[in-house]
């Protein structure tokens, strides 16, 4: 008979491996230090695990270094730009495929055509920053619509990616003709990584469809979504996590994707579209900063390693073992104490640091101090998404106007640290947490208009 092991392992061996910089603490707070206590400006040789993002930061597979191989650098007409287009539209069913340099680049490229006179609205479960950005650089409204209980870090729900029905029906009927498209973001990174159920998906094809508005997806994580949908809805056990990728792609009219996640590469986009119109015009737009439409700002090893990786995303032992780690540090943490965003994300645990250091308020960066001392405790570097990120200086000088919520990401690049990796940083956390009140906040010493979180300088408080 054959037997049935719990333990789910990475489902590959290392054939090339990097070495880790490991240092002294005093090492850390010297590159700290020099860093102006902002950790976007650490140097890389100074971080022993890094979950800034997994954003580009995977591991490709011997398949996909073989793949690089076989790229064609024609400059127009590449044969591996219709590699990439076969396996695209085998997985998604998208008649047009534009890749572009990333998922940011494609965004850029979608608005600038479709937001063509004022007033419009964009509504989504929540935007992404970059897709926030690009909507608003051409004078557009990002609406994010997704239910408070949606927001509350501690309820307990399977998919709190999915977007407020009555919401965005209401918007869809109030503003006619205002709403160039609608944007699902697959999984919902602003929102903690949290997936989207078919159901939803459904239910907002059928409100764009009433409404003669085209839905879109953000899919920079489809496969990750695909997979919740899989374990956590009602039903869909028995499907593989392609066909339900099949199906979410099919309820949509078009999407952008930053293949640097669920691509399984580090560099690209892709924004597909079913539309012939809507294509020509972002085909034109595309020449102007991206290149010819056969490699959109890529090499061409790039579009093959990307075909690979496209496919490699839906195999399911990688979900299996890539949800489980993620899984396996956040009832880690839990088992402590660690107060975090509930359930866990399909790439990242958020630790609440707000409730975890509640002696340091959210003008003093709670989020920005527990990332620094995971940093200085154990070299491990997270991202602050609280008021350093999301919040905003006071014109009149006063303490910030915060963000709701001081989270710290813990973002797990793919298929790049083991087991052993997730033991110590589990170490490094309880370590931060008994030093917990010991922690002090921090404040700016220099900052930007925008984006101040990339290049902000800072100072502990005493
Ligand atoms: N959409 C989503 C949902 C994203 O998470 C990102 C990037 C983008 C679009 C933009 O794609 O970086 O290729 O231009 N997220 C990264 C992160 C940066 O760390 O979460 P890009």
């Amino acid at each position: 008979m054959e037997h049935q092991f719990r333990t789910i392992i990475e489902p590959f061996r290392i054939k090339v491996v990097e070495p880790l910089g490991i240092t002294t603490q005093a090492e850390r707070r010297v590159a700290l230090e020099a860093a102006h206590w902002n950790p976007f400006l650490l140097h890389a040789e100074t971080i022993l695990i890094d979950l800034l993002t997994d954003s580009g930061t995977g591991a490709m597979s011997a398949a996909q270094w073989a793949a690089l191989m076989i790229g064609d650098e024609t400059y127009a007409g590449s044969r591996s730009f219709f590699a990439l287009e076969r396996t695209v539209r085998e997985i998604t069913g998208k008649k047009h495929v534009i890749p572009a340099h990333q998922g940011r680049a494609s965004e850029h490229i979608l608005f600038s055509v479709l937001i063509n006179r004022p007033g419009l609205v964009v509504p989504a479960n929540s935007h992404f920053d970059t897709t926030r950005a690009n909507v608003e650089h051409f004078g557009g409204e990002a609406l994010d619509l997704l239910p408070p209980e949606h927001q509350d870090p501690r309820t307990d729900l399977p998919f709190k990616g999915d977007i407020d029905l009555v919401r965005l029906a209401a918007v869809l009927r109030d503003r006619p003709g205002q709403v160039p498209c609608v944007m699902m973001t697959v999984t919902n990174n602003r929102g903690g990584g949290q997936p989207v159920s078919l159901a939803n998906l459904h239910a907002v094809r059928a409100l764009c469809t009433e409404h003669g508005v085209p839905l879109l997806l953000d899919a920079a994580r489809y496969a990750e979504n695909a997979w919740f949908i899989k374990v956590r809805e009602q039903g869909q056990a028995q499907r593989t996590v392609r066909e339900i990728a099949k199906e979410m792609f099919s309820l949509c009219d078009g999407f952008t994707m930053s293949a640097k996640k669920d691509g399984l590469v580090n560099i690209g986009g892709l924004l597909c579209v079913d539309d012939d119109a809507l294509a020509e015009e972002c085909r034109t737009r595309l020449i102007l900063t991206e290149g010819f439409p056969t490699y959109g700002g890529l090499a061409g090893r790039d579009l093959e390693a990307l075909a690979v990786g496209l496919v490699e995303a839906l195999d399911e032992d990688y979900q299996a073992y890539r949800h489980a780690s993620i899984r396996y540090l956040f009832d880690r943490l839990d088992q402590m104490g660690i107060p975090m965003m509930r359930p866990p994300g399909g790439h990242a645990v958020y630790v609440d640091a707000g409730s975890l250091l509640p002696h340091i308020p959210p003008h003093e960066y709670p989020g920005l101090a527990l990332t620094n001392a995971l940093f200085l405790a154990g070299g491990v570097r997270g991202v602050e998404v609280g008021t350093v990120m999301f919040g905003q200086p006071d014109p009149n000088g006063g303490p910030d106007i915060c963000a709701p919520i001081e989270l710290v990401r813990l973002t797990f690049p793919r298929r790049t640290y083991t087991q052993s990796h997730v033991d110590y940083l589990v170490e490094v956390l309880a370590a931060v947490q008994r030093d917990a009140d010991s922690l002090r906040g921090l404040r700016v010493v220099k900052q930007n208009k925008v984006l101040r979180a990339f290049s902000a300088w800072f100072e502990p408080l005493t």
